[in-house]
């Protein structure tokens, strides 16, 4: 079975990455390679294409591109690991734009053998690169009552988090639990109030899924590598597809884009304190974040909760501050 995804907000992120022919660019999130395509048929001759990913299906399909077209790179890697991976490629500091698409992909929710759907019936392990150690398996039959419970509240904001983790720990003293419907079945049993128009798993099987892939350790790693990766100008977009992620991104393009608070007391004028703190600055915020429209929604429905945030690299303000004495 061939399992499709459909690029989100692609010519949002084109835009955004104001791609030039003869550029560089990293794409951090493979994927099926929807964003990475429609990338390289903007670059001409001379540009080039590095991706990433660290599932094994999305490395299958980004090498049958890579075997196709000589200005795609592909690497298996997590794109915490993005800095280094540059670097192997001769490519830190010199790269024109980054796309972090993160998230699944559809094959990935859409197989149930991938354990991360609650709508199929499929083995519980929900891991994005199988070479990991622990599966949603492992976590929900070996983990304390009150760790699951923290993973529900924390990462699926889960406000019946110690009921479900409760009913868990029940569950898996008489068998352990190996199937996603099992565990589904089990929490919408566990969670209070009437079926909505969400199943009653979702927030924990959210939860489970980003503790299991880590994924909010791997993205302040991603957005840091990104910054000692781009060139003076070259563009970071990311797209996230929850509020936690998206508040991960908000405040590290905040807080790299705005003074330190501290100097706002200082006794000096803008240009002093530009001289002085505007190595502090190395994102400039371009434009609000967008979402899907309704044309895009309508074709495609997984792109609803979709945030794309973009940024540009500023790379002269530490030499402005040295050329005037600071
Ligand atoms: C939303 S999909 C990207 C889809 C892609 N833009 C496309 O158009 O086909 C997210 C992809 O990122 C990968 N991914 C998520 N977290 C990752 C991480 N920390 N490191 C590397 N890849 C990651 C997943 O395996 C998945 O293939």
């Amino acid at each position: 079975m061939v399992f499709t995804h459909i690029p989100v907000l692609l010519t949002e992120c084109l835009q955004g990455l104001q791609l030039k022919p003869d550029g560089i660019y990293l794409d951090g999130t493979f994927g099926r390679g929807g964003h990475s395509r429609a990338i390289l048929q903007k670059l001409g001759p001379h540009g080039r294409l590095y991706a990433l990913d660290r599932d094994a299906a999305a490395i299958e399909a980004a090498q049958e591109l890579a075997d196709a077209d000589p200005r795609f790179h592909i690497s298996r890697a997590n794109f915490a690991e993005l800095s280094t991976q540059a670097q192997q490629w001769g490519i830190a500091g010199k790269v024109d734009g980054i796309l972090l698409d993160i998230g699944i992909s559809s094959p990935q929710i859409d197989d149930p053998e991938r354990g991360f759907s609650f709508e199929h019936d499929g083995p519980l392990d929900m891991r994005m690169d199988q070479r990991t150690a622990l599966s949603a398996q492992d976590m929900v039959n070996t983990y304390p009552e009150d760790k699951l419970a923290y993973i529900f509240k924390t990462y699926g904001e889960e406000r019946f988090a110690k009921r479900a983790a409760r009913a868990i720990t029940l569950a898996r003293a008489k068998a352990p639990l190996t199937r996603t419907k099992e565990l589904a079945a089990l929490l919408a049993a566990a969670i209070p109030g009437a079926p909505g128009h969400k199943h009653k798993a979702t927030r924990c099987f959210q939860a489970l899924r980003i503790a299991v892939n880590g994924e909010l350790d791997a993205l302040p790693a991603a957005l840091n590598g990104a910054l000692q990766v781009l060139a003076p100008g070259g563009r970071l977009c990311v797209i996230s597809f929850h509020s936690l992620e998206d508040r991960i991104v908000k405040n590290f393009f905040q807080e790299n884009s705005q003074l330190p608070a501290f100097t706002r007391t200082l006794p000096l004028t803008e240009d002093e304190l530009q001289a002085r703190y505007g190595d502090k600055l190395t994102l400039k915020l371009i434009g609000k974040p967008l979402k899907a429209g309704e044309a895009e929604l309508a074709r495609n429905i997984r792109a609803r909760s979709a945030t794309l945030r973009i940024a540009e690299r500023v790379g002269v303000a530490a030499e402005a501050a040295a050329r005037r004495g600071f």
